[in-house]
């Protein structure tokens, strides 16, 4: 572990924890972390959505203690949330993905790695005791988005979470103005070649920008592991990816770093659910900072959430432990707010919680 957690007592909330976080890192790290494409309407749409949410407090329920297990393709995670994959965690402890790994299965939840992980895939399957999803980036060089889905599978992963919604990478003006550049030295450790110190540079050689949805059949013809798709945010696509057979949908706008001006994830969410109407999960992403938000997600037809930017804050403040006090923190305000709600389980929310009507399919 790289630091020790500050005074506990500061440390209340996920906000807190993104306070202490931005001494960790150099300004242009931290706005690489913290920010989104364009105007950054899309990011601030996401956090104001939540923000919106009133819940319905019931009372006298006898629901007793909330259980917030959740299974999902068939594994069993302690609560409905996951890490999201996000590149390089390197940048906020020097262990990265390994110490997440560690952190995510100690709070028995799932951790996403990137195709542009820190650490090699086996060094943090090493580490893990949750279950391990690989998030895949398909470059035009499909040989070697191949050999990255075989050695995820070989070391243990156990899905596959293909992005959707990056046939390049959006325009994210704080990095343009700061010239941004990974440290001398970091480097995507399961790629190998190639100039990856600008992000977006990269994305825009190597990214294949022409994929449809054929890369499912593709996916399944090169690996056995389930396939969820990243990035879908209408109910026109959440019904081509069902017919096109995924194991999963993840409701994603990016956390706000491709389109700006794209809507926000809550808002779109429950059209979503209703169009896929139970054909898989729905998965959902962006703005989760509460287990309040975690709980509207839920209300609004999600079946786990995705919690990206936070845990790199936590990773920064703590190393292993932040990130895994951290990722308590949100279980425990899950936990708060489920029982205020009178929610016994996560299977038992629906949208009366949030003062909403369920959506037609
Ligand atoms: C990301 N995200 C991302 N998504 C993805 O599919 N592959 C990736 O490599 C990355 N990398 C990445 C890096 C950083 C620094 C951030 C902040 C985000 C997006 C991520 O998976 C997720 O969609 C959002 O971060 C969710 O929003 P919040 O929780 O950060 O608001």
């Amino acid at each position: 572990m790289s630091s020790e957690l500050p005074k506990a007592a500061a440390l209340f909330t996920l906000a807190d924890y993104e306070t202490a976080a931005k001494k960790h890192f150099d300004q242009g790290s931290w706005d690489f972390i913290a920010g989104g494409a364009g105007q950054e309407r899309t990011l601030a749409a996401n956090l104001a959505a939540f923000d919106r949410v009133r819940l319905q407090s019931r009372v006298l329920t006898g629901a007793g203690l909330p259980e917030t297990k959740t299974t999902l393709l068939g594994r069993s995670w302690s609560a409905p949330i996951a890490v999201a994959p996000m590149a390089y965690h390197t940048l906020a402890d020097p262990e990265g993905e390994v110490a997440t790994a560690r952190a995510a299965g100690a709070a028995g939840l799932p951790l996403v790695v990137s195709t542009f992980a820190g650490r090699t895939f086996e060094s943090i399957a090493e580490a893990a005791t949750a279950p391990l999803w690989l998030q895949v980036y398909c470059f035009r060089d499909r040989s070697t988005t191949r050999r990255l889905v075989e050695r995820a599978e070989r070391a243990g992963f156990e899905a596959l979470v293909l992005t959707v919604d990056a046939p390049r990478l959006g325009r994210r003006l704080r990095d343009l103005r700061n010239g941004f550049r990974l440290p001398d030295g970091m480097v995507p450790a399961n790629l190998t070649g190639g100039d990856y110190a600008s992000p977006s540079a990269h994305a825009l050689t190597e990214f294949d920008p022409a994929l449809d949805w054929s890369v499912i059949d593709w996916l399944r013809e090169v690996s056995s592991l389930p396939v969820l798709v990243k990035g879908v945010m209408s109910t026109s696509d959440a019904r081509a990816a069902v017919r096109a057979g995924v194991d999963g949908i993840v409701v994603s706008n990016h956390g706000g770093r491709q389109l700006d001006g794209a809507p926000a994830t809550l808002d779109v969410l429950p059209g979503i659910t209703a169009a896929v109407g139970g054909a898989c999960p729905v998965l959902v992403d962006g703005g989760i900072r509460r287990g309040a938000d975690v709980l509207a997600a839920l209300a609004l037809g999600a079946d786990a959430v995705l919690l990206g930017r936070p845990v790199l804050h936590g990773l920064a403040v703590g190393g292993e432990r932040g990130a895994a006090h951290l990722l308590d923190l949100i279980t425990e305000e899950l936990v708060e707010a489920m029982a205020l709600t009178g929610t016994p389980s996560v299977a038992e929310t629906g949208p009366s919680l949030v003062g909403a009507e369920p959506e037609a399919a």
